[in-house]
């Protein structure tokens, strides 16, 4: 269990927000495996509140897509405060803010991981969004802006100050981007700094990843990231592994047809059938990555120019038997710490 303010979740782990990915047939792909909490693409608060049409169809919801966070990213106070009177209207189970963002495009405006530098600042902003909605507030950040100003625990501490209700960390600095290892150490002491929840985000990739967090933290919660590309059975999976240390077995060639074509069809709704086959080219390669001889048909994905085209190659995909999935995929997938 995890509590979050007034949210309670069963399960410990959360999809973790990611900008051009977490969409809502992302999300409720997700939540067919077991995922609770999920959260909309980051949200500027400045596009929010010029009203971008593109921003209120990112941050677009239905009854069943719950719990969801939506993330906020921004520095200006009369911007945030007035997007926060704007999404009131959706009812989000939490309000997450970002200070963890590496974009250049985003911190050389002080934004996202430029935060780190400012945790004063951050904490005014932080505070101010408390005060201003009856919504669980969070932060997420990194930890820190690059090696020689790792400063993640006095982050948390001005952030925990500011009346938030829990802490997303992602343990890799602004300069490491998304490469080099998670550094465990420094996930663990903002834990143990804070009394609030904190959740771990780094380098997990399978159940024995989420398992490897908690230990090496003490984390509260975990976000899964890179994890569920193309892997949407992970919820299920570590679910199925906290619960009985046993990992339930891989979804079969045919299961993972079947879900790539729902998934294909609801971006075909949700996006309009135009873009879909682009949008769909890299969910393609991620589904069928770990089986077999798979090149050739992922080439053919990326050239495809129709929804329909798409989902023939996806029949194709389902109904072949020599595309195999790879022992490894099977267990050293799983198992590689
Ligand atoms: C494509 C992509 C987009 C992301 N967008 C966001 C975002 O909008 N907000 C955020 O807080 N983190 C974002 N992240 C970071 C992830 O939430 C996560 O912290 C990070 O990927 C580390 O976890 P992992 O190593 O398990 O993938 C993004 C990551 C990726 C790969």
């Amino acid at each position: 269990m995890l509590k979050i303010g007034s949210l309670t979740l069963d399960l410990p782990f959360i999809l973790a927000p990611m900008a051009g990915i977490t969409d809502l047939p992302f999300r409720m792909i997700c939540r067919r495996f077991g995922c609770e909490l999920a959260f909309v693409e980051m949200t500027s608060a400045k596009a929010l509140v010029y009203e971008n049409r593109k921003t209120e169809k990112m941050i677009a919801t239905r009854p069943d897509d719950r719990p969801l966070g939506i993330q906020l990213l921004g520095t200006d106070q009369e911007f945030i405060l007035k997007a926060l009177d704007i999404i009131r209207k959706y009812e989000y189970d939490i309000i997450d803010f970002n200070a963890a963002c590496p974009v250049t495009k985003v911190t050389s405006k002080g934004e996202g991981s430029g935060m780190m530098k400012e945790p004063r600042k951050l904490g005014r902003l932080l505070k101010a969004i408390v005060d201003h909605t009856d919504t669980p507030v969070t932060v997420k950040i990194r930890a820190g802006w690059n090696e020689r100003s790792v400063n993640a625990r006095e982050v948390a501490l001005y952030a925990q100050d500011a009346g938030i209700k829990g802490l997303f960390i992602h343990g890799r600095t602004r300069e490491q981007g998304y490469s080099g290892r998670v550094d465990y150490n420094v996930i663990r002491e903002v834990k143990e700094a804070l009394d609030i929840p904190v959740i771990g985000s780094g380098d997990v990739f399978s159940p024995l990843h989420v398992k490897k967090m908690f230990d090496e933290t003490g984390c509260d919660g975990v976000a899964i990231a890179r994890g569920s590309f193309g892997n949407p059975w992970i919820f299920r999976e570590t679910a199925g592994f906290l619960k009985d240390g046993v990992i339930p077995p891989r979804p079969d060639i045919q299961e993972v047809a079947d879900i790539m074509a729902d998934h294909l069809k609801s971006i075909a709704s949700y996006h309009g059938r135009v873009t879909t086959p682009v949008v769909f080219r890299k969910l393609f390669a991620w589904y069928i990555k770990g089986f077999r001889d798979v090149k050739p048909l992922k080439e053919r994905a990326f050239r495809a120019k129709t929804t329909d085209e798409m989902l023939a190659l996806i029949t194709e995909f389902g109904e072949n038997a020599s595309y195999s999935q790879k022992a490894e995929s099977v267990s050293d997938n799983l198992l590689e710490l």
